[in-house]
């Protein structure tokens, strides 16, 4: 029995931020953003988008014309949580009004833990083929302004069917695992940025590939040879390219050029997007198979997927014929052009109201065209609400205008 992602489609956010606008502003030559770590733009979220919104956005798709009482397991991945102990989830489950006989879970292990949620879910598909069990990465990337991480900050949602029919990938049972008890990036309960150790970061990522593999081919995985792509976990795109030259050093099998080629069309996406953290590898599977001109089928995919702290996976999936059929790749497109530049005195505002940590009541005026939207937070419950189609602020002043001044900043929401 073939068991993987059946149905795949992600989401970004409202707004862009060029990173040459960046580069202008913090007075970096923009060859470091554009070539150094591989990046373009960032996709910033308006005041009434979160991770909830991003989540409900690309599953709604996922979901068109399945029977919904197939869906018996939610597992949201995310390690920018809007609730300690309510997983998100459960707010995504109810906006797409999927069937209260379901569990609901939230995971969290960096951008590891949509892989570990991939993986239960196929063990529970294998338990009960019927089934069918929906798999969410959301996640917002925020740093400190003037940090080293900040042209890598981005935002996204992928939703992943899993079941018994993976029309789009077939998951191998081979994997490669590493888990080692590094602080190379954290985000303490009282911080809404992360903390990272960056060039540690890259150094302990790269020995996690390395173990990773190592274990892959232990556990009797294929040579480096029997890949035709490989798709990388890539908080900045530079990252994979570095990643997968490493990989291909120390299988011995691939020149630096074949590397490249094999990791090509995997960057397009998140290079335009940002770091996504738990999304960002699965986005980049959906770049490569929109983006490729190639007919993928048959072909296999290797996927290294890594969570700061640190655990690393490696294994394999089977592109399978058909796929094309399945894919959005014009919805997708869309999502990326349609997205509102901002200036960097917007983006200023925006990354200085982080709705977490703060308490309070908040009403936000509508700004995001997305399908779904935070209405609202009063007496510290999160409101949201579906939207038929939600025009855009024709002035551009009004951008980031729904942010509210918290009335109760004695509360903390943690
Ligand atoms: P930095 O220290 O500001 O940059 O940030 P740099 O000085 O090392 O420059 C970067 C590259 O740009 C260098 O190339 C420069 O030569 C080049 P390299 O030596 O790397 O090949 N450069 C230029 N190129 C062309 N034209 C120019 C120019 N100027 C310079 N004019 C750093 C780099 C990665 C540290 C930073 O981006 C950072 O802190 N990022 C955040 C941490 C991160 O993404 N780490 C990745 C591994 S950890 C991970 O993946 C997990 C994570 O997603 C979190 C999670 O799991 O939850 C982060």
């Amino acid at each position: 029995m073939q068991l993987g992602i059946e149905n795949i489609s992600f989401a970004t956010s409202e707004y862009v931020l060029p990173l040459a606008t960046l580069a202008d502003a913090v007075g970096v030559e923009v060859g470091k953003f554009h070539i150094g770590i591989g990046q373009e733009n960032m996709s910033v979220p308006a005041p009434d988008e979160d991770i909830v919104t991003m989540a409900a956005t690309a599953a709604q798709p996922v979901l068109e014309g399945q029977d919904l009482s197939a869906i018996r397991t939610v597992l949201f991945a995310t390690e920018s949580g809007i609730d300690q102990s309510k997983a998100a989830g459960v707010y995504v489950h109810h906006l797409l009004g999927l069937d209260q006989r379901c569990r609901v879970v939230e995971l969290k292990q960096a951008c590891y833990s949509a892989t570990a949620a991939l993986q239960m879910a196929v063990a529970l598909v294998a338990r009960r083929p019927e089934q069918k069990v929906l798999v969410i990465a959301s996640d917002v990337a925020r740093y400190d302004r003037d940090s080293s991480g900040e042209p890598t900050q981005g935002a996204g949602a992928v939703a992943m069917l899993v079941s018994s029919n993976p029309a789009v990938l077939a998951i191998e049972a081979e994997s490669g695992l590493h888990t080692a008890d590094v602080m190379d990036f954290w985000r303490p309960n009282y911080r809404s940025t992360a903390l990272v150790d960056g060039k540690y970061s890259v150094s302990v990522y790269m020995d996690a590939l390395r173990a990773a593999w190592d274990d892959y081919r232990e556990q009797g995985g294929h040579d480096l040879a029997a890949f035709d792509r490989f798709c990388y976990h890539q908080p900045f795109t530079r990252l994979a390219v570095k990643a997968h030259r490493t990989l291909a050093k120390h299988s011995g099998e691939l020149t630096d050029e074949q590397a490249d080629e094999q990791i090509a069309n995997t960057l397009d996406y998140n290079r335009q997007i940002g770091n996504t953290y738990t999304a960002s590898v699965y986005i980049g599977l959906l770049s490569l198979l929109e983006n490729a001109e190639e007919d993928l089928s048959g072909k296999r995919v290797g996927f290294f997927s890594y969570g700061s702290g640190s655990v690393a996976e490696l294994f394999g999936g089977v592109v399978q014929p058909g796929y094309r059929e399945m894919l959005r790749t014009a919805r997708h497109r869309e999502q990326i052009q349609r997205r509102r530049e901002i200036d960097h005195a917007t983006y200023t505002r925006l990354h200085a109201h982080p709705d977490g940590l703060v308490g309070g009541d908040h009403e936000f005026t509508p700004e995001t065209t997305a399908p779904f939207r935070l209405a609202a937070i009063r007496g510290h419950k999160r409101i949201y609400e579906t939207v038929a189609q939600v025009s855009a602020p024709a002035d551009a002043s009004e951008v980031g205008a729904s942010e509210t001044v918290a009335t109760d900043t004695a509360a903390t929401s943690l």
